[in-house]
């Protein structure tokens, strides 16, 4: 998809279709649901409009009429809308489309009304959305290139061009790709128009624009990824295609098979791998940044992405249930995103020095695979009783991070489809945050904040150390059903040590169940935004 960006008037435009942004400038909620939720989100930024919010919205809350906006400066635009606005077929509210061929005075062929929901609660998460709507509606009806204008007001300039872009490539992706009837309907470009002053120097949302398509293709890499079945994504196909990928962008790769692997003494990777006929690998791409040391406040600091690279997880002998069981080919997605992150990271050059390990195996049962009662010596020297041959992702995560924090990283994050328990805890909205320190959170929550990606903390408290006891080893790989994220989390941080770190679980969040207005169902690329972000935030 090409991108533009342009600064002339959005009505002397010649397009197939023009976007503006809708808001609703009421001040009450219109419906009950979700009030509290939404009043105590404003208290941060609008404590005493919030205030008076809760206690005006109780009796002439359902009477509450929206007052829609046109979220353009241009004059001819709102005339031209200024009828349906009046009609009261506009509500603003999140993802309303409303579409007008011909509009009066204005050059683009259609213009499209999209409701941004309350101007109050607008920022740049919901603006990407709304791009990625457009971008699905429009795409639906055979139009391939579009206008979008910049909005007024909640978000604007390099952070309002940025989340389009993003918004935009996230919405063209399709997970259709076996098909024989393959619509491949794509938008092939998209302009943005930032009219009048107001947005910033033209040069600022240029740089804008090219960040946000790098990190926005990037996420679209790790979703190609994650969305082969296990037979075209294998540990050695998987290696192959993170090495072509550090080819394209100048990364350093190695791949490492079993003997590496053995060599390494990777105990706890090697016993979930030893079951299976395919090889697995072990992925290392590196990114240092050009010139000597850097400077600043990054000098010492090195970075290591983790990754969970199961490219099929049967359970192994503790076998799983069949039914659902062909999800268990995105058991890869920590991976994908890591990779994903380091083609951003190689592209956007930032002043930090970065180190993804990727653990790629299957998770098979056979003659020859670890089973429920086995002791495995972890490369930390670490024992570990496998009671549940299924756990495996903790296990070869265990090693990674081990080998990271042999290679000298400071810092350490991983990625991982984990535990069907942070599902239940958090459902399929939030991914679940583990931090070893609140230092750590601070700067991951702040970049997630920016990458607008839906994240919550969960807890990682000493008492909970007392289920990993084992009655033969040092400890147990499974334990109670009770807290399971929880446990699963408590046991990689006995191999991050004394090293910051923070371990998201995307087992909920990457792979989407429905279609939505942004984004098509199947793999979602969670985290990998927010993981650029944090990156992009030690170089600042
Ligand atoms: N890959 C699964 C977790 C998972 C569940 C990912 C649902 C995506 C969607 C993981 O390896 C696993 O099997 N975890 C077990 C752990 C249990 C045996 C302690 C689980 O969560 O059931
Ligand atoms: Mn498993
Ligand atoms: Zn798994």
């Amino acid at each position: 998809m090409k991108t533009n960006l342009l600064s002339s008037a959005p009505s002397q435009l010649e397009t197939d279709c023009l976007v503006v942004v809708t808001l609703d400038r009421s001040e009450k909620e219109t419906t009950g649901k979700g009030r509290g939720v939404k009043s105590v989100n404003n208290i941060n930024n609008k404590k005493d409009r919030s205030e008076k919010n809760r206690a005006g919205t109780e009796k002439d809350n359902d009477t509450e009429k929206p007052e829609p906006t046109i979220e353009c400066a241009d004059a001819a635009i709102r005339e031209a809308a200024k009828d349906l606005i009046a009609s009261g077929e506009v509500t603003a509210r999140m993802f309303e489309t409303t579409l007008l061929h011909r509009p009066a005075g204005v050059k683009a062929k259609r213009l499209l009304l999209l409701g941004g929901g309350k101007a109050k609660n607008f920022s740049a998460a919901e603006l990407r959305k709304l791009a990625g709507t457009a971008v699905r509606t429009l795409k639906g009806k055979s139009i391939r290139n579009f206008a979008i204008a910049l909005p007024g007001s909640g978000v604007g300039g390099p952070e309002a061009v940025s989340a389009i872009v993003e918004g935009a490539f996230v919405g063209n992706f399709d997970a259709d790709y076996y098909k024989s009837d393959r619509k491949d309907q794509k938008i092939d470009a998209i302009t943005i128009v930032a009219e009048g002053g107001g947005h910033g120097d033209m040069k600022l949302l240029e740089n804008a624009m090219q960040t946000g398509r790098i990190v926005a293709e990037s996420q679209n890499f790790a979703r190609d990824l994650i969305n082969e079945p296990s037979n075209r994504m294998t540990p050695t196909i998987l290696a192959e295609r993170a090495k072509q990928m550090a080819e394209e962008v100048g990364l350093k790769c190695e791949d490492y098979g079993a003997d590496k692997i053995r060599q390494l003494k990777m105990g706890a990777f090697w016993g979930v791998a030893q079951g299976s006929d395919e090889p697995p690998t072990l992925i290392v791409l590196r990114y240092e940044p050009a010139g000597a040391a850097p400077a600043g406040a990054a000098k010492d600091v090195h970075i290591g992405l983790v990754g969970k690279g199961v490219t099929f997880d049967t359970g192994g002998i503790s076998i799983k249930p069949a039914d659902g069981m062909e999800k268990m080919k995105y058991d890869m997605a920590g991976a994908a995103t890591m990779i994903g992150v380091m083609r951003a990271i190689a592209l956007l050059k930032p002043n930090i020095k970065v180190t993804a390990i990727i653990l790629a195996t299957e998770n098979m049962p056979s003659g020859k695979a670890q089973k429920p009662g086995d002791v495995q010596i972890a490369m930390s020297g670490k024992s570990i009783e496998i009671i549940n041959t299924d756990a495996e992702g903790r296990l070869i995560l265990a090693d990674g991070l081990t080998y990271a924090r042999s290679l000298g990283c400071t810092h350490l994050i991983d990625a991982a489809t984990l535990t069907g328990a942070v599902v239940v805890a958090l459902g399929m909205v939030n991914a679940g945050i583990f931090a070893s320190t609140d230092e750590m959170y601070e700067r991951f929550a702040n970049a997630n904040k920016l990458a607008g990606e839906k994240m919550w903390r969960l807890p990682l408290d000493d008492e909970y150390k007392e289920n990993l006891k084992s009655n033969i080893a040092d400890m147990v790989n499974a334990g109670s059903r009770y807290g399971g994220a929880i446990f699963a989390a408590m046991f990689l941080k006995e191999f991050a040590e004394d090293t910051p770190w923070i371990h998201l679980d995307i087992a909920g969040t990457a792979w989407m169940e429905e279609n939505k207005p942004w984004i098509a169902k199947g793999p979602s690329g969670i985290a990998l935004r927010s993981l650029v972000e944090f990156v992009k935030g030690w170089s600042e």
